[in-house]
């Protein structure tokens, strides 16, 4: 079964395939039919966010739509960035750089033991007859003072997991993706699916 992936990045492409290609699924992603579709977030929440680009991918294909939103929660600011994070400052021109630099600005007042924060992942598989599908992920760590690591991207370098003792941009890749926000949301998703049945087709 074919289903749209409402996103213009092919890692993300990569990375949910890895796992929905178990289950029969062929994901595409939307470029490759043509649909050039920005959706407004306007939601509160990853959970509405992440429906309103799949389902608008799903209106303008007819075909079952998947799409992702994630962002970091840091507890002292009240969950913000959350759903704001990739536009955290307001300003357009900021870059990833810029806004974990605010945030880390934004944070000084905050003791040690007291900079919790987590990554979350909400993925949602909208479909033509309306059913949808949704998972959440989360990894949870504790804001650094200041950037290290160079892998991952984003909040990745002020962003320190325990476990590891290091934070999420020193992991190698494929050690982030197994414990990361998204790599936990996807396994929700795999079991959420098969019972759904779509390990048959
Ligand atoms: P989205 O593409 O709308 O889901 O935006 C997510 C934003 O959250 C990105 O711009 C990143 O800044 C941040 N983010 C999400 N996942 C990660 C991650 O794994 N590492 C670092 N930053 C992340």
């Amino acid at each position: 079964m074919k289903v749209v992936l409402a996103s213009k990045n092919p890692h993300k492409l990569v990375e949910i395939d890895a796992i929905t290609r178990k289950l029969g699924i062929e994901l595409i992603l939307q470029s490759e039919l043509g649909v050039d579709i920005d959706v407004e977030e306007t939601g509160t929440t990853f959970e509405e966010n992440s429906f309103l680009k799949a389902n608008a991918v799903m209106q303008a294909t007819g075909l079952p739509a998947m799409a992702d939103d994630s962002g970091i929660v840091v507890d002292a600011l009240g969950g913000a960035p959350g759903v704001y994070s990739a536009r955290y400052g307001g300003d357009p021109s900021m870059t990833d750089h810029d806004r974990k630099m605010l945030l880390l600005k934004n944070t000084e007042h905050v003791p040690d033991g007291q900079r919790q924060a987590a990554f979350v992942a909400v993925i949602t598989l909208v479909e033509p007859d309306g059913r949808v599908i949704q998972a959440r992920g989360e990894i949870h760590g504790e804001l650094t003072r200041e950037p290290k690591g160079e892998n991952g991207f984003g909040y990745d370098p002020i962003f320190y997991y325990p476990p590891a003792g290091m934070t999420t941009a020193e992991m190698p890749s494929e050690e982030k993706n197994a414990v990361s926000h998204r790599g936990n949301a996807l396994k929700v998703l795999y079991e959420k699916l098969k019972e759904a049945g779509y390990a048959d087709k």
